[in-house]
């Protein structure tokens, strides 16, 4: 059966108190939309429909970032859930399948409990909770599994703010079947909105049935403000830590490691304590990462080991076997088999071929203030400590810089360079001068 995801996510959030729509606000290094858009990937839509309002602009850039094929349907004035869904329905007008409607804001929805939804063979299929605190959400009027209808909190009688069964916002339903009940919705109610919420009593009076799936509570946490996004990030930071550990990864404390939405780690990787993954990192089976690194953008190969205190950034590739050691930085660099940088070094828009062992203190010097520069380094090269590489440069296969030097004319392949002042010792010199200097200063103090 065909699925189509549709995503709302016109709204302000007022309550973040921001200048950025609220489904641009980040967990796990991506924006809120995005997971939601992961969330509902899993189902392997034939359609992705986004439906922005707020900061359109932005938040349809965001989108097409995760998922180039997604649609946007713009949503001028916030008329409530259905006429949301209805300017979705618009966008794929000949799709045949069930529709399945995502909030922006709600990032923890489990893709079984999605799967869930659409095997169900109800017409219309709400997911639903038990909350603790079932507060201001709308409620669920039914009968075990069948659904009656929902009642907002602001429209709700005494009795059925009693209701602890809760409407997530979640729905699964035919497309050609919500096309028809959405465009039959009025918004006269408490809120004068066009609510999503009405088609169930819709469907009911056509005689369609309507269900309810369960899910836990946690799945539907929605985001309205700072702290409730703090708590998010912690949220999934401890499901992307827990899921590590059963893919096989060893973590010596994962409280203190940070992943990121799309954070890919191989089978026998060990982890030590206090990393950080930003977005676009994909470490492969058996490599380890020492304490205190900091990781973007970045393929890290086969046997290759980290740290401690490493630096990697965007666009850096490492072969397998490459050793990175501490307080060393890399950007847009990319490192051949069994390379070694072990000690404070910055390799910047560099390449550098199988083998080569990069002495400590080592810059690549790429910019000159104005444009960024290459410096491509060859296999089985040995570049001395405190070689300054002004780029472009090339230093070929097999070549040697003397420690100290400053390279700024390319290196064949096989030779020496040396760029630095010639050594001059002057025997003897040092004791004389210090015995001149203590003499001075001995004078000094017998004339104060
Ligand atoms: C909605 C449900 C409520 C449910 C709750 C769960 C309705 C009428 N009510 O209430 O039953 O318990 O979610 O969190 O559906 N949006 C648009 N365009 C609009 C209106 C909303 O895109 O015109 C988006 C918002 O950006 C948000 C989502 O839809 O992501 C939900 O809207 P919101 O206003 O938060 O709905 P609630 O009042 O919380
Ligand atoms: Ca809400």
């Amino acid at each position: 059966m065909a699925v189509a995801l549709v995503v709302l996510a016109a709204g302000q959030g007022t309550r973040m108190n921001s200048d950025l729509p609220k489904v641009l606000h980040q967990i796990g290094g991506a924006p809120l939309v995005a997971h939601a858009l992961a969330a509902g990937g899993r189902l392997a839509p034939e359609k992705s429909v986004v439906v922005v309002g707020h900061g359109a602009e932005a938040v349809a850039k965001a989108v097409a970032k995760f998922d180039p094929e997604a649609e946007i349907a713009y949503q001028p004035e916030q008329l409530g859930t259905g006429h949301a869904v209805a300017q979705a329905l618009l966008q794929i007008p000949s799709f045949e399948g069930k529709v399945v409607v995502l909030y922006g804001d709600t990032p923890f929805i489990r893709p079984e409990t999605l799967e869930a939804l659409t095997e169900s063979t109800a017409d219309v299929v709400v997911l639903g909770f038990e909350a603790a605190d079932p507060g201001r959400y709308g409620r669920l009027v039914a009968t075990g599994d069948r659904l009656e209808r929902i009642v907002e909190y602001k429209d709700a009688t005494e009795a059925e703010r009693a209701i602890t069964l809760c409407n997530s916002g979640v729905i699964c339903c035919d497309a050609s079947l919500l096309a028809l009940l959405v465009r039959e919705l009025k918004n006269d109610n408490a809120a004068g909105e066009y609510y999503l919420t009405d088609i169930i009593a819709g469907a009911r009076e056509k005689g369609y049935v309507a269900e309810v799936v369960r899910c836990a509570e946690e799945e539907t946490l929605g985001i309205n403000t700072r702290a409730e996004l703090a708590r998010a990030e912690s949220l999934f930071q401890a499901r992307a830590r827990a899921e590590a550990l059963e893919n096989g990864v060893t973590m010596v404390d994962p409280a203190t490691v940070y992943f990121a939405l799309d954070t890919w780690i191989g089978r026998d990787v060990v982890l030590g304590p206090n990393l950080v993954f930003g977005p676009g990192v994909t470490v492969e089976s058996g490599a380890r990462i020492e304490a205190f690194c900091h990781l973007a953008d970045c393929h890290i190969s086969r046997g290759s080991t980290i740290g401690p205190f490493a630096r990697l950034r965007g666009g850096t590739e490492l072969a397998e076997d490459v050793h990175i050691g501490n307080f060393v930085e890399l950007k847009n660099a990319a490192l051949g088999e069994g390379v070694k940088a072990g000690h404070l070094s910055y390799l910047g828009d560099a390449v550098v071929g199988e083998r080569t062992n990069i002495g400590a203190g080592t810059v690549t010097c790429n910019y000159d203030g104005v444009s960024k520069h290459r410096t491509v380094i060859g296999a089985n090269a040995f570049i001395g400590s405190d070689t300054m590489l002004v780029a472009p440069v090339t230093v070929g296969d097999g070549a040697l810089t003397g420690s100290g030097s400053t390279i700024t004319e390319d290196v064949p392949a096989g030779a020496l360079a040396l760029g630095r002042a010639k050594q001059v010792t002057k025997p003897g010199l040092a004791t004389k001068l210090f015995e001149m200097l203590r003499a001075k200063k001995a004078a000094q103090g017998k004339g104060a």
